[in-house]
């Protein structure tokens, strides 16, 4: 499976079937970040309460809900494309029905969808889902309906989400929301709000009960991990002022990490995303210590170049994250690490893309998300820097690292062949329907021959042959 992403693939349709025993029906649809598909089953979980089941057919939907994302116009353009549809489907098919926009581009563009464009009758911004059965009364009696308040201590710790689009297997448990990283390209800080973290106890009930309901899988999710703290409260940029009492009990990530492992020693447990300036040694320790950790990393760098880093404010060097890898590397010497890139940033040189080549070709990622720079309205890149990197530089430039993370991918899934690894079956091979599909633990694909195996099993599985992004293979347990 070509695990680099484009825009068409990520918008992937999140749609299922929750029990519900009313008539009314909600069509859910998700884009963007992991986060945004979490955030749907917590919508799900409201909306469940109130009496509402879900449909995949949109001409039956009373309510049709798009949680949306704001990273790069791309994701936003489609979006839109999704709003017109729904449109020509209440138009044509079903006039009473009512649309509404959650997540980012909610939050970005706040009441411009209802005032100017009026083609949607609610927007909700990602901390004011609880708000959802108000604004829908709101709705049915015929007003607009809008809050994009953000919050500093909304984290839906208190709400068991509503697993959609499951496979029973595998499940998101988010445990931070917002970032207050500020990288100057980045939209996120201002859809999402500050950076705060959830109380481990709610994150330890869903993993138990994830378990307690045959989850194999769990992967704790925020935009940034590392950052992960609890000291009796979870706002990020408060911890400062927190009591001696408080920082000597807080709650660090590595901290979370090993609590949630022990409590479910028979789970996989994965983490996304870590970023370089916040990620510390402890961590690796941690996944060292715990077989159930994966051994995989999601840190994008987004440059090699150190004039681009400062002027994307990564707060970290080539030098840095290289640092960093290799440590990684001394402590878990089985680690894959994945990258996410941003080519054609303000004023990027060919030297300081070649700096990306160099850095690529010195760590060889087993797979990544590479874009394009996409200026965001009101970033601070925006404000800063022209976009000036001309379109067709860009796009070459984005097929240089591409061709460069193949190799590499390729160059690493090759280490596999001859040897077994054990995999999770996660669902049935999309090429083969007589093959499961399902990752190792280093979050590769592989695909095998079915046999009597099913989804959900641990199998070991020898590997014969591989592309650049997956590994081929049969069971020998
Ligand atoms: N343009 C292009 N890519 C972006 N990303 C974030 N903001 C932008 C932007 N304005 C990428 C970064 C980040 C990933 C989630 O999306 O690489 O790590
Ligand atoms: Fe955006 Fe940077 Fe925060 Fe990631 S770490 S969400 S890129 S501001």
């Amino acid at each position: 499976m070509e695990k680099i992403i484009d825009e068409k693939k990520q918008g992937t349709t999140l749609v299922t079937d929750v029990k519900g025993d009313t008539s009314r029906k909600l069509y859910i649809e998700s884009y963007g970040c992991q986060m945004n598909f979490s955030d749907s089953e917590i919508v799900a979980s409201i909306l469940t309460k109130q009496g509402y089941s879900t449909t995949q057919d949109l001409k039956e939907a009373d309510l049709v809900l798009v949680n949306t994302c704001s990273i790069r116009d791309k994701a936003e353009q489609t979006v839109r494309k999704r709003l017109e549809k729904f449109n020509a489907v209440k138009r044509d098919h079903n006039p009473k029905m009512k649309v509404g926009v959650l997540g980012c581009m909610a939050e970005r563009l706040k009441s411009k969808f209802l005032e100017e464009e009026k083609i949607v009758d609610m927007v909700v911004g990602p901390d004011a889902y609880k708000d959802l059965p108000n604004l829908l009364e709101e709705v049915d009696e015929g007003r607009d309906a809008v809050n994009v308040v953000l919050s500093k201590d909304e984290t839906y710790g208190d709400i068991a989400p509503v697993r959609l689009g499951t496979n029973g297997i595998t499940a998101l448990v988010s445990i931070t929301r917002g970032c207050d990283n500020m990288c100057t390209f980045c939209v996120v800080p201002f859809t999402r709000g500050r950076e705060r973290s959830r109380d481990p106890q709610s994150i330890l009930k869903e993993v138990n009960d994830l378990a307690a309901k045959g989850y194999k899988e769990i992967t704790l999710l925020g935009q940034n991990v590392d950052s992960y703290v609890w000291y009796g409260g979870g706002l990020k940029k408060d911890f400062e002022k927190a009591s001696e009492m408080q920082k000597a009990t807080a709650t660090s990530f590595s901290e979370l990490l090993t609590l949630v492992a022990e409590a479910q020693p028979k789970m996989r447990i994965r983490f996304s995303t870590s970023n370089p300036q916040d990620m510390t040694e402890d961590v690796f320790h941690v996944m060292a210590a715990h077989a159930n950790i994966c051994n995989h990393i999601h840190l994008p760098f987004q440059s090699g170049s150190d004039r681009m880093l400062k002027a994307m404010n990564r707060q970290h060097t080539a030098a840095e994250y290289l640092k960093l890898v290799k440590r990684m590397w001394e402590i878990l010497p089985n680690c894959t690490i994945s990258q996410d890139i941003i080519v054609g940033f303000p004023g990027e040189t060919e030297e300081d893309h070649n700096d990306t080549l160099r850095l690529m070709e010195e760590v060889k990622f087993i797979f990544g998300y590479m874009y394009k720079y996409s200026e965001r309205p009101g970033t601070m890149a925006a404000r800063k820097f022209e976009d000036d990197i001309p379109e067709a530089t860009k796009k070459r430039r984005l097929v240089e690292i591409v061709d460069a993370q193949r190799k590499h991918g390729a160059y690493r899934t090759q280490q596999f062949v001859g040897k077994t690894t054990e995999v999770l079956i996660e669902r049935e091979s999309k090429k083969n329907e007589n093959e499961w599909s399902g990752r190792n633990e280093q979050s590769i694909v592989v695909v095998f021959p079915k046999e009597q195996y099913k989804p959900g099993d641990f199998v070991k599985v020898k590997i014969n042959d591989c592309t650049s992004a997956t590994l081929i293979g049969e069971a020998v347990e």
